[in-house]
């Protein structure tokens, strides 16, 4: 059946040490499916934990990561990755960080996108490669099908991390604004929901409950209140090997590295004023206007 032309439809495939964007084309959805994306180390972690609290009606001990695999990432290979997904008699909830124009988009599946100020993905995520183990290295680097260079060792300095990431659009990983523009004309659909990492640490009540409701997942009094405990900082960081990818095997410090800090502007003591200046006139020229204030502040 032809998808009615309001919906996005996928132009391209994406494939780098990380992506294989091919293992969407023949995926078949469930009308009740629920997608998590992001363009990374924008809580995606946070979203998966929600979104299984809500199915599960905020019961404790679900091996959330293994549940809910990031499909686009190269390993393991689909032949590995689909049994188990399709094995799975829940409302499936899976985890995306293409760019929209890579990935098939279902009409009748849930989308829901997290957005964060690149400045603060990127201080999220120089801690998430700085602290990537040997085995992280190999598994990207070594398993078949890399597609371009490998992925290299993180600078010791955040700063210039941050600028090389920012002078090579996304280097070493995809481009950021790409990544937003693709998305952001989609953020009306009914089958679409935007969430800003911000007004998730600002209102975590708030925002859940209008996630419970795209979702179509009633809930109320005490498992609300242990939904939204079991979603905390605190309770993740403190459980964190069952939501971070393979229990944490990949980073030094293990699971309880991945959920780091959890808040928002730690570069702004570290950053020159010029510095961020600059990001922020880059992403107003890349972005539309309505896209980069709501990327900075969360504000539609
Ligand atoms: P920091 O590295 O800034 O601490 P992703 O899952 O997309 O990789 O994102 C990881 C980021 O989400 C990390 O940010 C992590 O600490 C943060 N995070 C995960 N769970 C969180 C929670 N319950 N509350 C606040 N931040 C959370």
């Amino acid at each position: 059946m032809e998808q009615p032309s309001a919906f996005p439809v996928k132009t391209r495939e994406m494939h780098n040490h990380h992506f294989d964007s091919t293992i969407w084309n023949e995926f078949p959805f469930r009308d009740d499916d629920i997608i998590i994306a992001t363009y990374a180390k924008s809580g995606t972690t946070w979203m998966q934990q929600i979104v299984s609290q809500l199915i599960f009606n905020g019961i404790e001990g679900l091996e959330v990561a293994e549940m809910s695999p990031w499909l686009d990432l190269r390993i393991p290979p689909r032949e590995v990755k689909m049994p188990p997904l399709e094995a799975q008699t829940h409302r499936r909830f899976i985890k995306t960080h293409l760019p929209l124009d890579a990935l098939v988009f279902s009409p009748k599946a849930k989308y829901i996108f997290i957005g964060r100020d690149g400045r603060d993905v990127i201080w999220s995520m120089y801690n998430h490669h700085y602290n990537a183990n040997q085995h992280w290295y190999d598994a990207l680097n070594l398993t078949p099908g890399l597609v371009g260079p490998p992925i290299g060792k993180a600078s010791d300095s955040v700063v210039e991390y941050f600028q090389e990431w920012l002078d090579k659009d996304g280097y070493p990983f995809w481009s950021f604004w790409q990544y937003l523009n693709s998305w952001w004309p989609a953020r009306n659909l009914p089958n679409v929901h935007f969430v800003h990492f911000q007004n998730l640490k600002d209102d975590p009540a708030g925002e859940i409950k209008k996630i419970a409701a795209f979702l179509d997942i009633p809930v109320q009094g005490e498992t609300f209140d242990a939904i939204l405990e079991h979603c905390s900082f605190n309770y993740m960081k403190k459980n964190a090997v069952k939501a971070v990818p393979l229990g944490g095997a990949f980073w030094d410090g293990g699971a309880e590295t991945f959920i780091n800090k959890g808040v928002n502007g730690r570069w702004k003591d570290v950053l020159s004023a010029e510095e961020s200046a600059k990001y922020e006139a880059i992403a107003a020229e890349k972005l539309d206007p309505a896209c980069e204030k709501w990327i900075r502040t969360g504000q539609m």
